[in-house]
């Protein structure tokens, strides 16, 4: 069987990177795939300092953001990581199975490494382990992910087949799906949405300069602001070159993306518009993209026990999945 499942942050505010590299699949997937898990990872959160006050709020708000977009507890389970414990169970015995070259090699971990000047948190070595865990609690198949998350995922790979070899086949071996990548394929793929402000890094929630990311909940003004502050070059047209016009590709990328036409249609349709005029454009069509979500977030955050039931009942559905999956790991490794 086809199991679907991935994981998002609670922290931070869910941006226009996560809607259309993630989120935007995920909602489409819920129909094609009668299984299908979304997590809010709380653990992974806690590799970063966090403010406890903060997160727990975080963890509602990113709640109301998913069901905004279109998750539906009806079609997909929707839960607490940390509410399952299985996971993290799972995890005590893949990190018991990697060796520890495999997770300093990781792109993600020599760039935090490098911020934190090697004085990091174990957490941050290891999360790629814990995410690995996440996906085979439940046997997944398919793992709906943005591109940064690639090399993560081969870490998923390594470790089921790694699993399999020494226990016997148990694990099927995940596979990622690309959205953004299939959306914007030509004429050059553009894998991920990138920061407004440095086309060469993806669009984050921890940039700390704050044109770089559109939130979801950001204002009509904030967002053309954002736009209109967009690094482009000194070509005035409109064209799509991610090699040598990342700008304006990343322009052209999302514009295409949040309004569902190809790139070529959207070049097409740009013809004799200057750059400054086009992210005015861009920006209208990111506005009414998230208008409808941005009022749903609203209504839904003044309803905290109904999210509140939300993630009991999801995280309770999940565990009943992931209960029977870690005795049998448990079985297989001479524990049980
Ligand atoms: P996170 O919370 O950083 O991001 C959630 C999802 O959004 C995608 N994404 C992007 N896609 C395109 N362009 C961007 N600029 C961009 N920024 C973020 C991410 O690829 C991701 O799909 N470790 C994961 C969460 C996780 C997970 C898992 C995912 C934990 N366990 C198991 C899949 C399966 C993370 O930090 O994602």
């Amino acid at each position: 069987t086809k199991r679907v499942f991935s994981g998002i942050q609670p922290t931070g505010i869910l941006h226009l990177g996560n809607y259309l590299g993630a989120i935007e699949s995920w909602v489409k997937l819920q129909d094609k795939y009668n299984m299908v898990l979304y997590s809010i990872v709380d653990l992974h959160s806690l590799t970063v300092p966090q403010d406890p006050t903060a997160l727990r709020q975080s963890i509602f708000d990113m709640t109301a953001a998913l069901l905004a977009c279109g998750i539906n507890p009806e079609k997909s389970i929707l839960f607490q990581q940390s509410q399952v414990s299985e996971h993290t169970q799972l995890s005590w015995i893949l990190t018991c199975m990697v060796r520890l070259p495999r997770l300093q090699h990781l792109h993600q971990w020599k760039a935090k490494a490098a911020q934190q000047k090697h004085d990091g948190m174990m957490g941050l070595l290891t999360y790629p382990v814990l995410q690995a865990a996440d996906v085979l609690s439940y046997k997944s198949t398919h793992i709906p992910v943005g591109e940064d998350q690639v090399q993560h995922m081969e870490l998923v790979q390594d470790l089921a087949q790694g699993f399999n070899k020494k226990y016997g086949h148990f694990f099927p071996v995940p596979q990622s799906i690309l959205s953004m990548c299939v959306l914007v394929f030509y004429p050059a793929p553009m894998k991920k949405v990138k920061s407004l402000r440095d086309p060469s890094a993806k669009m984050s929630k921890s940039d700390p300069d704050k044109l770089a990311t559109v939130r979801i909940t950001d204002s009509p003004e904030e967002i053309v602001n954002k736009f209109r502050k967009a690094v482009t070059d000194f070509t005035s047209e409109v064209t799509y070159d991610p090699g040598s016009r990342g700008g304006v590709s990343n322009l052209v990328a999302i514009h295409a993306a949040v309004t569902g036409l190809s790139v070529e249609e959207v070049v097409h349709g740009s013809v004799g518009i200057d750059t400054a005029h086009y992210k005015q454009i861009v920006a209208d069509a990111v506005i009414e993209k998230f208008a409808p979500i941005k009022s749903e977030i609203e209504k839904l955050k003044m309803d905290k026990d109904y999210l509140e039931k939300i993630l009991r009942t999801g995280s309770a559905k999940a565990k009943e999945l992931a209960y029977p999956v870690i005795q049998e790991v448990k079985k297989l490794v001479g524990i049980l």
